[in-house]
């Protein structure tokens, strides 16, 4: 049984937009092309001097609790930093954000999930409270996509974007946000999407790409539709809820038409959909905590609300969470 719950939610997005416009200019696409096959409108793309740590500390400034209200980082014992593209391979983004605050005592630590990233370090955060080794963990999902995106390849640069969300999470035994968890690994499904690294080659398959995205999209998308609609039924199942008792269903925001395909497969009506992908894109780990801002903006997520998130990515691998929030 959980002891913790999430106390406050920060997002941040870089100024400068991307437009389908822009992205014709810069390969053989069209905007009708992008909306129609993507959903996606526009992004948000990092100035050359601004990287992933800088998003995740404007994002963690932005941390309101659920009146609008502003939160201390204090008592934060631990910081878990969500990313596939930080500033440095080391030292880690979370360290970076804990020398921005200047918090003290806390343990600062980087998980790479790719796109499910944010779920994995909520699931986690969630893990150390209960256990009752922490109290506040300062979880932070940022990405600037945009660095390592090939912008002379139509089918991954209409993609992706930058931004970064954050969370507190808190010790609450009397009001506990953690419901069930559910995840899953396909490391067979490695090359489907990659960056390459300090290896060029994956199971005896030279990798392109020279540290840019590369993908077969269309794999990813299956993959994805199947995987994730199946980890719904087991999570439900496991919580013995229904879809009916799901007041929100918040997918990483990959492209809108595989978000419509697992809504129909899982029997989720589109309307309990919070998204971020139509104006920022994919924003890798960062787009759930993007839609759920999306979603107190828009004053549709209220406290208390049950939320299903799930984020899967490169890996391939998954993760699902049903909270409250
Ligand atoms: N503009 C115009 N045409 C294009 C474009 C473009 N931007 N991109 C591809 N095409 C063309 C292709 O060349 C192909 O043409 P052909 O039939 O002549 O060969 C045609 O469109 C269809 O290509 P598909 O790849 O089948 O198109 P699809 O409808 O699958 O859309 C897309 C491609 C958008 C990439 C989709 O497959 C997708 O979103 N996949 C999931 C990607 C994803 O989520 N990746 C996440 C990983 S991120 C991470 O984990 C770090």
């Amino acid at each position: 049984k959980s002891a913790a719950r999430i106390t406050a939610l920060g997002t941040y997005v870089p100024e400068r937009l991307l437009l389908n416009d822009d992205l014709e200019k810069l390969v053989d696409t069209s905007d009708a092309w992008i909306v129609q096959r993507t959903g996606i409108q526009e992004r948000h793309i990092a100035a050359d001097d601004e990287f992933t740590s800088h998003l995740c500390v404007r994002a963690v400034e932005n941390l309101r609790g659920p009146g609008g209200e502003t939160v201390g980082l204090e008592d934060v014992d631990l910081i878990i930093a969500s990313t596939t593209t930080p500033d440095y391979s080391f030292p880690t983004v979370s360290c970076r954000i804990q020398k921005h605050f200047g918090i003290e005592d806390a343990g600062a630590v980087d998980l790479n999930a790719t796109c499910a990233g944010f779920t994995y370090a909520l699931h986690m955060a969630n893990g150390m409270i209960t256990s009752g080794l922490h109290r506040k963990i300062l979880v932070v999902a940022g990405e600037t996509m945009s660095k390592i995106t090939d912008y002379t390849d139509r089918s991954t640069c209409i993609l992706f974007g930058d931004g970064a969300g954050a969370a507190l999470v808190e010790y609450a035994p009397d009001q506990p946000g953690f419901e069930s968890a559910i995840m899953g690994t396909q490391g067979s499904g490695g090359i489907h999407v990659y960056r390459s690294g300090l290896s060029a080659e994956m199971d005896g398959e030279p990798l392109a790409g020279e540290g840019r995205i590369v993908q077969n999209g269309r794999e990813v998308f299956k993959w994805a539709v199947r995987t994730v609609s199946a980890g719904i039924e087991k999570l439900l199942d496991q919580a013995q809820l229904t879809v009916d008792d799901i007041d929100w269903f918040v997918p990483h925001s990959a492209n809108l038409r595989m978000i419509e395909s697992i809504c129909e497969k899982s029997g989720i009506p589109l309307a309990k959909t919070l998204q971020s992908v139509t104006e920022m894109g994919n924003t890798s780990s960062a787009s759930i905590p993007l839609a759920l801002q999306a979603g107190v903006r828009a004053g549709q997520l209220n406290p208390g609300d049950r939320v299903l998130l799930y984020g899967f990515g490169s890996g391939l691998t998954h993760c699902g969470l049903l909270i409250r929030w």
